[in-house]
């Protein structure tokens, strides 16, 4: 086959979710349906459960289940279809983030009963920002839950999408009678008390089909017309262009558990999602057909063996072909690099990959030469755009607590960060080290870390921070200078040598910014 009809074939996306609403069950019912595996319940959830919030050791034995479940391929109706997994669990907030950037479209996925959560909102809101193709699914429908009508004006109002229904659900809970399938355009019905399994599906070409009226009922059929021209009255119809481009977003009801409207929401995925996409770069756009290979690294995986500092760099290719034993630029250190054993990722497997295309996620070996955000290149000096940090939540001093050790701790400490751990804040006034996590469980994985993988101890110490924002000015101005002389206890760089400005409240950060006009605050690193 072709290189272009490799590209063609590859679909690359995410899954995301508030915790809870089924998105490990509905990437296992897609790996079944797509033949990767056998019966429900192989993959194992990567999701830290809730009550393991506060046992760090549980949440390492369960990173170490990820790495599995990193990306999970398979191959359905003749496409590559690659999963990424993206970690459920709050506190590991940005390592979704960084994920979403690798990723060409993505399926959100709501329970029907509590509608759209806070972590969606959040999840969502990134994807908006990139125009991120995105399929809605209404998951649980076998359950009591809300009117689809009310969900559909709580999709829209709450995550600002702009929603047409691909199906709709007739009835609901005990009362659930099957789904009909605007996209398909057929209805199928689900017998049987449970509701646990699909006992009949009935196809119908029209909503006027007498059998349809034998089947559900006259009532049934009345609410249903009713509701589908509401729809027609209420909804615009589906356009793919529209939703490619991230301006219309296509909803469909369903069960993850039960099968109800998954092997549609696979179809109706196949038909739409998009193909591997361009992505930008500091220096111009690279399409995927670009002969020249380039990628860039999303997640890094840790502890992949216990004795040896051994890690997992992902990476996105993103065009031309990555090759096995070929040596591509690291651009960042300007140094080639060939990777002899390129890990490409089936259902749960890892194999050896020789030659893999745009779309692709390839794992490569690593004992320290990568951050996330890194690029590879054939040889062109490009930096991919579009893995920003956002201030993180909870700041404290990380202080060493064994003299012996400083050189340990110091290399720890920047390893943790190229992973993306947490981020890492040096002060300027006095070169302490402050570190920020989005949840306050990975201070206690980074101590962990620390000690078992590098023999360092630390200690912490509390640094009342409100958000670090990224700074932008001018530096002979005369409001940029002042700001730096008043605020000198509270500047900082990051790891990349941006000036940061850690405000101790809401409040005072008002006053800078109201007093400093021609300083820009950021709230994400990349602007
Ligand atoms: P997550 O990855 O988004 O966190 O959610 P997960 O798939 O783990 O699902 C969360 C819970 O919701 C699980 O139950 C799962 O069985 C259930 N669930 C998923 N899809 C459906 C559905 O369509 N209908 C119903 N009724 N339940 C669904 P659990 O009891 O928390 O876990 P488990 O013991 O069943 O694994």
């Amino acid at each position: 086959m072709g290189f272009l009809e490799e590209i063609k074939l590859r679909r690359t996306f995410g899954i995301i979710s508030h915790p809870d609403a089924g998105k490990t069950t509905l990437t296992e019912k897609l790996l079944l349906f797509g033949g990767a595996i056998q019966e429900a319940g192989a993959v194992k959830s990567n999701k830290i459960k809730k009550t393991a919030t506060s046992d760090f050791m549980e949440i390492e034995r369960q990173r170490g289940i990820s790495v599995a479940t990193s990306v999970l391929a398979f191959v359905y109706q003749n496409k590559k279809i690659n999963i990424l997994d993206t970690p459920g669990h709050k506190d590991f907030a940005e390592d979704t983030f960084r994920t979403l950037t690798a990723v060409d479209s993505v399926i959100v996925v709501i329970d029907v009963a509590k509608g759209v959560e806070e972590q969606t909102e959040k999840l969502v809101e990134v994807c908006r920002m990139r125009n991120i193709p995105m399929i809605v699914f209404i998951n649980k429908l076998d359950r009591e839950g809300k009117d689809a009508f009310d969900l559909l004006d709580e999709v829209e109002q709450k995550l600002g999408l702009k929603v047409t229904p691909l199906s709709l659900p007739i009835g609901m809970g005990y009362n659930f009678k099957g789904i009909y399938n605007i996209w398909e355009r057929n209805i199928q019905l689900f017998d049987g008390e449970q509701k646990q399994r699909i006992e009949k599906k009935v196809y119908f070409d029209s909503i006027d089909d007498p059998q349809l009226k034998a089947t559900i009922g006259n009532e049934s059929v009345i609410t249903l017309k009713e509701e589908l021209e509401l729809i027609d009255g209420i909804y615009p119809q589906f356009e793919r262009g529209a939703y490619l481009k991230g301006e219309l977003q296509p909803v469909l009801f369903g069960s993850a558990l039960n099968n109800f409207g998954i092997q549609e929401l696979l179809n109706c995925f196949i038909e739409i999602a998009p193909e591997p996409l361009p992505k930008a770069s500091e220096q111009r756009i690279i399409e995927p057909h670009e002969e020249n290979f380039s990628g860039f690294i999303f997640k890094i995986h840790a502890n992949m063996d216990p004795n040896h500092r051994n890690r997992l760099a992902f990476i996105k290719i993103v065009s031309g072909t990555f090759e096995r034993n070929i040596p591509y630029l690291h651009v960042r250190l300007n140094k080639k690099m060939k990777f002899s054993s390129p890990n490409t990722f089936f259902a749960e497997r890892k194999e050896i990959v020789n030659i893999s295309y745009p779309g692709d996620i390839v794992g490569l070996h690593d004992t320290g030469n990568f951050k996330i955000g890194d690029t590879l290149t054939s040889g062109e000096q490009l930096n991919f755009k579009g893995i920003p940090s956002f201030s993180p939540e909870h700041f404290r001093y990380i202080n060493n607590n064994d003299p012996m050790k400083s050189k340990q701790l110091a290399k720890g400490i920047n390893q943790l960060m190229d992973e993306g751990v947490a981020q890492l804040f040096i002060l300027n006034l006095n070169g302490r080290k402050v570190i920020g996590t989005v949840g306050a469980l990975q201070f206690e994985v980074i101590q962990y870390r620390l000690l078992h993988e590098y023999g360092a101890k630390c200690t912490y110490e509390n640094f009342n921070v409100y958000k670090a924002c990224w700074i932008e000015g001018d530096e002979k101005s005369y409001d940029f200078k002042e700001f730096k002389r008043i605020k000198q206890k509270y500047l900082g760089q990051d790891k990349s040598g941006q000036l940061v400005f850690l405000a101790d409240s809401a409040f005072s950060l008002q006053i800078v910014q109201d007093k400093y006009k021609s300083i820009n605050f950021h709230f994400t690193s990349e602007f």
